[in-house]
C-alpha cells in the first residue's frame, strides 16, 4: 500500500522535508535533560482561575458559542483587539480590517495562499522564523534575505534587492518581518527603518508582513510603533497573537491590514477551516473584556525578565570567557550566541544533547547559510534561574570538550 501513497504525493509533498531540528525535539522530553531549545511560554504563569471564570459563557451563550462561527472571527473579540492593540500598534483599525486566525501560523499560510505563485520570491530576514520559511515553501515561494544587524533589517539594502529581483525576470511578492524581538535573532527593527520599511514598500510596490507575536514582551525600554502605523497606502498587513501573552492553546492570531487583502485571506480561510473556535473566541473574549489581559501582563515580564536576567548572568559567568559573544535581548523569548567563525553549532548542539542540554543551530533559520555554523537560538521563557545556570554549565562543559567545533 505504500507505494500507492508514494505514486500519488503532490509534487510540493515530494519536496517537503522533515524539519532539520527533528533530532533535537525527539529527545528533548527525555528524563534530565534542560531544553533552551522550544519557544513556549511558562506554564506557570498561564491565568488558570481568570481563564476559568469565563467557562459560565457555555452555559449562558452555549446555543451559539457551540455553533459555527462567522470566518471572521467573534465580532466583540475583533473589536476588542482592534481598539486594545492600537495603543502599541500607534495605528487604530477598523472592524473590518481584522480578521482571528487559527494562531498566527494561519495568517502566515493564508497570507501565502493569497499571495504567492509558484517561484515568487519573499524577502525575509536572515535569519528569519523557520515555520515562515516552511509555510512559504509550501507554496512554492522562493526566498531572498536583508542581513541584520542589531537594529534589525538593514533596510537599505532593499531598493537594490527588489530591483535585482525584478531583473531576474521574479516577482518580489512580499517582505515577511518580525520587527519587534525576532524569532530567532531577539533583535528590534529601529523606528527609522520601521519608517523607511513603509516607505520602500509603498515606492516599489512590495507589501510587507509585519508578524508580531513577541511585542508585548519588552522587559527594557519604550515600545516602538509598528511599521504598519508608517503605512498610509494600505500595503502593510500586521499579525497578532495570544500564544506568548495568554496561551497558545488559545489558537487565536489576528491579521490587522486592508479590507481588499482581509476579504481575500476571509475567502481562503473559509475552505481551510471554516472558522477558528467560537468557544475559545468567547472564553478569551470573557477574559479580555474583564481587564485580566492588562493585569496579567506586568505578572508575566516579571517572570520572563527574571529568567531573560538569569540567562545572561550564567552566560557571563560560563560562556563569555569562552568567547561567545550575544547582544542582550530586550525582551521576547530568545538569545542568539555567537560561538565564532570557526563554530559548527549543527555538530555542537548534537554533542550538548550527550550533556542533556539542547538549543536549536541557526541553519535551519537561515535563507543564506553560509555563516549560519557560528550562531544558535537559546530559549529562556521555559526554564527557571537554577536550570539555566545548570544548563550554562553543560553548555560550556560541551565547549571545552569540542573546543566548539
Ligand atoms: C515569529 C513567529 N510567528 C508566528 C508564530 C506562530 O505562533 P502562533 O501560531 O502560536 O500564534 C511564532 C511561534 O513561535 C513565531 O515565533
Amino acid at each position: 500500500m505504500e507505494n500507492v501513497w508514494e505514486n500519488c504525493l503532490s509534487a510540493v509533498a515530494k519536496n517537503t522535508r522533515p524539519s532539520p531540528v527533528r533530532e533535537i525535539l525527539k529527545v528533548i522530553t527525555q528524563e534530565g535533560m534542560i531544553s533552551f531549545a522550544g519557544g513556549m511560554p511558562a506554564p506557570e504563569v498561564f491565568p488558570v482561575e481568570e481563564f476559568y471564570e469565563g467557562a459560565s459563557v457555555l452555559r449562558d451563550k452555549g446555543r451559539t458559542v457551540l455553533q459555527y462561527g462567522i470566518t471572521e472571527g467573534d465580532p466583540d473579540l475583533r473589536n476588542f483587539l482592534a481598539s486594545w492593540s492600537a495603543k502599541r500598534m500607534g495605528r487604530t483599525a477598523a472592524a473590518d480590517e481584522i480578521i482571528l486566525t487559527t494562531g498566527s501560523q494561519q495568517a502566515i499560510d493564508l497570507i501565502a495562499w493569497s499571495l504567492i505563485d509558484p517561484g515568487d520570491v519573499i524577502i525575509t530576514e536572515d535569519p528569519t522564523y523557520l515555520a515562515a520559511l516552511s509555510a512559504f515553501s509550501n507554496h512554492g515561494a522562493t526566498f531572498e534575505s536583508v542581513p541584520m544587524d542589531s537594529d534589525g533589517m538593514i533596510t537599505d539594502e532593499l531598493p537594490a534587492l527588489i530591483n535585482k529581483i525584478r531583473s531576474s525576470g521574479r516577482k518580489p511578492k512580499l517582505i515577511y518581518t518580525v520587527v519587534n524581538f525576532q524569532n530567532p535573532s531577539g533583535v528590534c527593527l529601529s523606528v527609522e527603518r520601521r519608517k523607511r520599511l513603509a516607505e520602500i514598500s509603498s515606492d516599489m510596490g512590495v507589501p510587507v508582513f509585519e508578524d508580531d507575536p513577541y511585542g508585548y514582551l519588552r522587559y527594557d525600554g519604550e515600545h516602538l510603533p509598528s511599521v504598519y502605523s508608517f503605512d498610509p497606502e494600505g500595503a502593510v498587513i500586521y499579525a497578532g497573537s495570544f500564544s506568548k501573552i495568554l496561551s497558545p492553546a488559545t489558537r487565536i492570531g489576528w491579521i490587522i491590514g486592508n479590507k481588499r487583502i482581509i476579504r481575500q485571506l476571509t475567502v481562503f480561510k473559509q475552505s481551510t477551516d471554516i472558522c477558528s473556535s467560537p468557544i475559545t473566541h468567547s472564553l478569551a473574549y470573557e477574559y479580555c473584556r474583564k481587564g485580566y489581559l492588562d493585569s496579567h501582563l506586568p505578572k508575566i515580564l516579571k517572570n520572563y525578565a527574571v529568567k531573560r536576567d538569569a540567562m545572561q548572568k550564567s552566560f557571563e559567568t560560563h560562556l563569555y570567557p569562552l568567547g561567545v559573544k550575544w547582544v542582550k535581548p530586550a525582551g521576547g523569548f530568545f538569545f542568539w550566541l555567537d560561538f565564532g567563525k570557526n563554530a559548527d553549532t549543527r555538530k555542537l548542539a548534537v554533542k550538548a544533547l550527550e550533556k542533556k542540554v539542547a538549543f536549536i543551530p541557526a541553519e535551519p533559520f537561515c535563507v543564506n547559510t553560509e555563516n549560519a555554523g557560528r550562531y544558535g537560538r537559546f530559549n529562556f521563557s521555559y526554564s527557571d534561574p537554577e536550570t539555566i545556570e545548570k544548563g550554562a554549565v553543560r553548555l560550556a562543559e560541551t565547549i571545552k570538550d569540542t573546543g566548539g567545533y
